[in-house]
């Protein structure tokens, strides 16, 4: 039995992450009102008191408009999603525990906004981007989770055993937070309530994850005997989120009649990347996008 420490307890990922881990481990899961990731006295004081096997840290900044536009967010997100993991790495080598991080697609996408770029060429080619493709962010979020991930980068010669697993728009059951995000799927069920007609943007190439796979699929890497390292852990299928629409409505009966748009319809002010699909290169596969869809729907009872 291992002692793992979760972060971000009460977030989305988090909820199935304690869910799953609590099976044959002793979990001991915090969210903000237990420590302030951002307090770098506190966590190596409470690490070390606990002396956790495993850190995996769920916790982030996730405001992508908020900290774009405003520079005291953005201060706000590289504090969560740069210097925190940081403190978590030097307080995880103090005491030897193994960290796990979670990135995003969106540390992508800069590759495509260039013109001529071949680089994008080869990617779309390859049908994706592998582990070990340089990241380029197009908005302030992306940035702020590239820092955080050479913050645990930069510290693999000095003795810190990671696991940096980069995902993508995540869906799944709420977390506790009475902030937690809604989904793109539990939004357009909501929406699908109110109108009869849905224009949804046709762009933005990614891949889906549900939040169960990937708290099961973190175990299971975990557990294996595969080095440390990036890893891509995604529902299998990219899409656009005007193609996911038309499925989840098909999959759940709603008669709605849905537009492909254009991103132009809906301006926003961080742009997003036009693809960002991650490639798994590493990792057993997950299973598809709409299967995981269906089976949210089912506990759903949709
Ligand atoms: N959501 C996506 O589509 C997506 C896509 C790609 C990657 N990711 C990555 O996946 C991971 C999990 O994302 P998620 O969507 O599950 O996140 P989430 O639902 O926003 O959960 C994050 C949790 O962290 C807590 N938190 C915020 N500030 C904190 C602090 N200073 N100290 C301690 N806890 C704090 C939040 O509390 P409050 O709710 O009270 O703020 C929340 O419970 C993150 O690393 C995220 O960047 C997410």
């Amino acid at each position: 039995m291992k002692k793992i420490l979760i972060l971000g307890a009460k977030g989305n990922l988090g909820g199935q992450l304690i869910k799953v881990f609590s099976k044959k481990n002793e979990v001991i899961a915090w969210d903000r009102e237990e420590i302030d990731i951002t307090d770098k006295e506190l966590i190596y004081k409470k690490v070390s008191d606990i002396k956790p096997d495993i850190i995996i840290n769920a916790a982030a900044y996730n405001a992508v408009d908020k900290c774009e536009e405003d520079e005291n967010e953005f201060e706000l997100a590289k504090k969560l999603n740069c210097q925190a993991v940081g403190y978590l790495a030097e307080a995880a080598i103090s005491v030897n525990s193994i960290l796990v991080h979670y990135s995003s697609d969106y540390v992508f996408g800069g590759h495509a906004n260039k013109t001529n770029s071949e680089q994008i060429k080869r990617i779309k080619k390859q049908g994706g981007f592998k582990e070990d493709d340089n990241p380029d962010p197009v908005n302030k979020y992306g940035e702020s989770k590239f820092m955080g991930e050479r913050e645990l980068i930069s510290r693999s010669g000095k003795g810190l055993k990671w696991y940096l697993i980069r995902t993508s728009k995540l869906f799944g059951p709420k977390g506790e937070s009475e902030v937690a995000k809604p989904s793109f799927f539990d939004i357009m069920l909501k929406l699908a309530k109110e109108k009869e007609v849905l224009d949804v943007v046709d762009e933005e190439m990614s891949c889906f994850t549900y939040t169960p796979d990937l708290a099961k699929a973190t175990r299971k890497l975990i557990e294996s005997d595969m080095g440390y390292g990036i890893y891509h852990i995604v529902n299998e299928g990219p899409c656009a989120w005007y193609q996911a629409a038309k499925e989840l409505f098909g999959i759940a009966g709603i008669n709605i009649t849905v537009n492909p748009v254009s991103g132009d319809k809906f301006p926003r002010p961080a742009k997003r990347p036009s693809y960002s699909v991650l490639l798994n290169t590493k990792f057993e596969q997950l299973r598809s996008w709409q299967e995981a869809l269906r089976e949210y729907l089912k506990i759903k009872n949709l």
